[in-house]
């Protein structure tokens, strides 16, 4: 991971377009964000036939990523139609493969991957309640019926105030698993504020 990252790392310092959004930064930071290594980790060990659908694919980062592990089945979506040409131009120079993000606003209809991710995105457009905020993850889930759902929330321990992020988009442990109650539930600590400028948690529901 740590090679591929350094080419990834070199093409955006070197690709750089303007009015990219500032979350597109970490993709040039001397080292990969953590929900990379932790993602990336867990991803070694599953069978490389498995299908990939990125929700909010943004520059094609994590995408990139998924395929330099040796996945080929790898798609996504972007609503933001230059961030997803963007995305695209980076997956056709490192492995030479077309048209791997849709220009769309998930969900909408897709074949069913094994693997669903959705990471680094907090998706709260005409919501104003966590239970809403609850029932859309639910709905993104039910529309791909994954085998293995990767989701990074805020987490409810982070207390400071961000527009960004309100409240009712913090999460817990408890809130997911109630969620997804007969699912499997495990998470990791990806960022952790005052280090980063949030508290969040990668959950792996299978
Ligand atoms: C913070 S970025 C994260 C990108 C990528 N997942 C990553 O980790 O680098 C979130 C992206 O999701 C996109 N997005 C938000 N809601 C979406 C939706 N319903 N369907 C498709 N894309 C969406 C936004 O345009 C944005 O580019």
């Amino acid at each position: 991971m740590e090679k591929f990252y350094a080419l990834l790392k070199n093409y955006n310092k070197t690709n750089t377009s303007e009015n990219l959004p500032d979350w597109t930064k970490i993709f040039s930071e001397s080292t990969p964000p953590v929900y990379w290594n932790i993602l990336s980790n867990i991803l070694c060990n599953y069978s490389k036939e498995n299908s990939v659908f990125e929700i909010g694919a943004g520059t094609g980062d994590i995408l990139a990523l998924i395929r330099s592990l040796g996945f080929t089945n790898v798609t996504g979506v972007e609503c933001d139609a230059h961030l997803a040409q963007i995305a695209n131009k980076k997956i056709e120079y490192f492995f030479q493969k077309s048209n791997t993000v849709i220009h769309d606003r998930y969900p909408l209809a897709i074949p069913r991957p094994n693997i669903l991710v959705q990471v680094n995105c907090v998706y709260f457009e005409n919501i104003p309640t966590k239970q809403e905020y609850i029932n859309q993850l639910k709905l993104f889930h039910q529309n791909a019926m994954p085998d293995f759902y990767f989701l990074e929330v805020v987490d409810s321990s982070c207390k400071e105030h961000f527009k960004a992020f309100p409240d009712f988009v913090r999460l817990s442990q408890e809130d997911i698993k109630a969620a997804f109650k007969d699912k499997s539930v495990e998470s990791f600590t990806t960022y952790q504020f005052p280090r980063n400028t949030s508290t969040k948690r990668l959950y792996l529901i299978t």
